[in-house]
């Protein structure tokens, strides 16, 4: 289908401004979050991706009103008159989404019972729920699994409990949250994820009467509360996105500025960033990440839940890294499969080797399971144009990065899978002076 096809003319520094908003892995949490409340919402901020999309598409299935405010990038959210769905609308509305899971704890709180379809996502690993649902059970949920999802139903109200994450989960972190604000009495959760997009889910849910405390050990306390508000919040900038443009400039050997990115969510970024050569500069409105001319260094790099180097921010590094010089080592912890973009980077020019082993100073939980994550690159490789198929978001912005690096003509394939995670990046790559055409 030549619509989700972009020819990318390669060879051309990217250089000038974009913007980013507010982050796609809070913005839809806080519109599920505004479920829980008695009175609107309003969430600043919110960027134009087909996962914003989504959970509107979801909320006005169960009775929420949504609609854009006075500001650009407002959303006002009004949970008065919560319903229940027709399940096969939920189906078609979920997409290929995985936040409707979130949505079993806020509906269990209203209307006592909620359905999830099976759920998609990006393809990196098996992304398994299993998680999200001992921790629903833990709550006093009961799960019923039929043919077409999961039938969830709180015979009574939910009750805190202890909880221990096997692995420090963003999403069932969330879920917890997003369960236990409204539960009866207190819920402790260790081995909580502590992404800074939890953090402000945790302000959102504050703002709306919640009690929660946050402990240096992963340890979340909730205390839960009868009722709740609504809020008015402007949510983070997107470090995942702002971190995907700073490569795109190292491996392009250009500069761009990313209006609205912020250092404090980005500190173990920008320190590797460093590390490689790449160059930033961060003032009161932004960073600006440019090529400082002169070679690039290889480096030995590790993916781990916050603070550590963020798994999303894995692939678009690695493009950049086929620009250094020598060996680069990385071990990806947090997904089992997230290297496998790599073989088209191959194609054109890459020298990436993936391995089995943990090539890291840390053993993970794949290294025993024959899992292909860790990966050395060598460099610097002259990358040349190809056809290239999306594989899933983060890879899907890599290869648009390898092919504006490379020389000669790539065709890309499948560039709607961008739009779920990336605003309007077809009128930020023109902004930044990239050759693109749709065919
Ligand atoms: N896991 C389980 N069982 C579960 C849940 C998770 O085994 O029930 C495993 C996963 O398979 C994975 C690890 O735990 O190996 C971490 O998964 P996590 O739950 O943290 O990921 P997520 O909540 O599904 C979010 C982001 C991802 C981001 C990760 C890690 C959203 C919508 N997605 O996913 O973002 O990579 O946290 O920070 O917030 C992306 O933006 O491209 C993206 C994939």
């Amino acid at each position: 289908m030549t619509d989700d096809v972009l020819l990318v003319h390669g060879g051309t520094p990217i250089e000038g401004e974009i913007r980013v908003r507010g982050a796609k892995n809070l913005v839809p949490k806080a519109m599920v979050a505004a479920l829980l409340g008695s009175a609107p919402s309003r969430l600043r901020n919110v960027p134009e991706i087909r996962d914003v999309r989504v959970v509107r598409g979801l909320l006005q299935l169960h009775g929420v009103t949504v609609r854009s405010g006075e500001e650009p990038g407002e959303l006002v959210l009004d949970p008065s008159h919560v319903e229940s769905a027709n399940v096969a609308d939920i189906d078609a509305h979920a997409g290929s989404s995985r936040i409707p899971i979130l949505f079993c704890g806020p509906l269990l709180h209203r209307l006592g019972h909620a359905f999830i379809p099976g759920l998609g996502g990006c393809d990196i690993g098996g992304r398994p729920v299993d998680f999200h649902f001992d921790v629903l059970r833990q709550f006093g949920a009961t799960i019923e699994k039929r043919a077409d999802g999961q039938y969830l139903t709180a015979p009574q109200r939910l009750r805190g409990c202890r909880i221990r994450l096997p692995y420090p989960s963003v999403g069932s972190t969330e879920q917890v949250l997003l369960t236990a604000v409204l539960a009866e009495g207190v819920t402790e959760l260790t081995n909580a994820a502590v992404e800074p997009e939890i953090e402000d889910l945790i302000c959102v849910l504050q703002k709306m009467g919640a009690i929660i405390s946050l402990d240096t050990d992963r340890t979340i306390r909730i205390t839960g509360v009868d009722q709740l508000g609504g809020y008015t919040h402007r949510a983070l900038p997107d470090r995942l996105e702002a971190a995907s443009w700073a490569s795109a400039a190292l491996a392009t050997k250009g500069s761009v500025y990313v209006r609205g990115a912020s250092q404090r969510e980005m500190l173990t970024f920008l320190n590797v960033y460093r590390k490689v050569g790449g160059a930033f500069e961060v003032d009161e409105t932004g960073i600006r990440f440019w090529h400082p001319g002169g070679p690039l260094n290889a480096i030995a790099l590790e993916t781990d839940v916050h603070p550590g180097f963020q798994t999303d921010w894995q692939q678009p590094l690695v493009v950049a890294l086929t620009q250094a010089s020598g060996l680069s080592i990385v071990h990806e912890t947090v997904y089992e499969s997230r290297l496998g973009f790599t073989s088209a980077l191959n194609q054109m020019g890459a020298h990436i080797q993936l391995y089995r082993e943990c090539l890291g100073g840390t053993p993970c939980r794949f290294g025993q399971r024959n899992f292909l994550h860790s990966a050395v690159v060598s460099g610097p490789t002259t990358l040349q144009g190809g056809d290239l198929v999306i594989p899933d978001l983060r890879g899907g912005f890599s290869y648009l990065i390898a092919a504006l690096a490379a020389h000669g003509t790539s065709r890309v394939h499948g560039i709607e899978l961008i739009n779920r995670g990336y605003e309007n990046f077809l009128q930020k790559l023109e902004e930044l002076g990239a050759k693109v055409e749709r065919p």
